[in-house]
């Protein structure tokens, strides 16, 4: 038997066209266009690429794009300084600083001077404890799209015993909250874990994302499973680039009962949801 395929990309072209819906009908009832402020320091080549999509994307479906491009080298003081002018910028309803941020800086500091009820990608502390607490939080947006296809697939998530294979802010820590608050029973495990094949062995819904290519076998895999698979990892293959998971997708697929493929599972949800947050801060920022 070989599992469903998950197919992200199609799910979030529905997600986009959605909130390009929203976004007609904003301009129409109120003039008012979405504005979201992309922060992106030094020249980091997959960054680069990130941001040219989310800005590409993000005028597709009718909301403002302001790009700030700075010298590897630009200060602290700098950054926060431009910081401080989107948050007082009424056009600007969503900021993202695209990390990682060069070494110099201190990425805490950073996104925790933009102002939470801007902050789309939830990495500010506020919106961290506001989600660990089940209050109205901005929810980082590669874990809000996970949650979507699972909610998607599933129905309801309650019950099921959820394995979250990773720990950062980012990714891991926030999926593990979001999943249980959908009353999963939830295990984080990361690269210290004793008998990672047998924790993975008891998920219902296992969700990798570890950075690491192929980590995951298929028989780490329950039959029947649902496997979520964050990592793009670019590998060599027979000569040639390649993007591959942290789970080993042709061995996987024939366990699970439904995965995710890479590409075209978890990555374009992500930029899907940041279109979302940015037209929920615009709504919460004119009532
Ligand atoms: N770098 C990799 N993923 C992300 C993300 O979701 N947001 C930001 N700001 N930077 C990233």
């Amino acid at each position: 038997m070989s599992a469903k395929i998950i197919d992200g990309k199609a799910f979030a072209a529905r997600v986009r066209a959605e909130v390009a819906t929203h976004v007609a009908r904003l301009q129409e009832t109120q003039g008012l266009t979405p504005g979201l402020a992309v922060v992106l320091v030094g020249e980091d080549p997959a960054s680069q690429v990130y941001v040219k999509n989310k800005g590409i994307q993000t005028r597709e479906v009718g909301m403002n794009s302001y790009e700030h491009k700075l010298s590897a080298d630009t200060s602290e003081a700098d950054l926060l300084a431009l910081i401080a002018r989107l948050n007082a910028d009424p056009a600007v309803h969503g900021i993202l600083v695209q990390l990682p941020l060069p070494k110099h800086l201190d990425a805490d500091l950073v996104i925790n001077a933009i102002d939470p009820a801007k902050d789309v990608d939830g990495f500010h502390i506020s919106n961290v404890g506001l989600l660990g607490t089940g209050q109205k939080a901005m929810v980082p947006c590669t874990p809000l799209g996970c949650l979507m296809m699972l909610r998607d697939h599933h129905g309801s998530l309650a019950g099921l015993t959820a394995v979250v294979v990773g720990r950062s802010n980012i990714v891991g820590k926030p999926m593990a909250q979001l999943l249980l608050a959908d009353s999963c029973t939830v295990t984080i495990a990361h690269s210290r874990t004793k008998d990672l094949a047998e924790v993975c062995r008891r998920a219902d819904i296992l969700v990798a994302a570890v950075g690491r290519p192929e980590m995951i076998p298929g028989d780490w895999v329950k039959p029947g499973a649902t496997v979520i698979d964050v990592g793009i990892n670019r590998i060599e293959r027979d000569g040639k680039g390649k993007l591959v998971g942290d789970v080993h997708f042709d061995s996987a697929v024939q366990v699970a009962g439904a995965i995710t493929p890479v590409p075209g599972g978890v990555g374009p949800m992500t930029i899907a949801c940041l279109l979302a947050n940015t037209l929920t801060a615009c709504c919460r920022a004119h009532g």
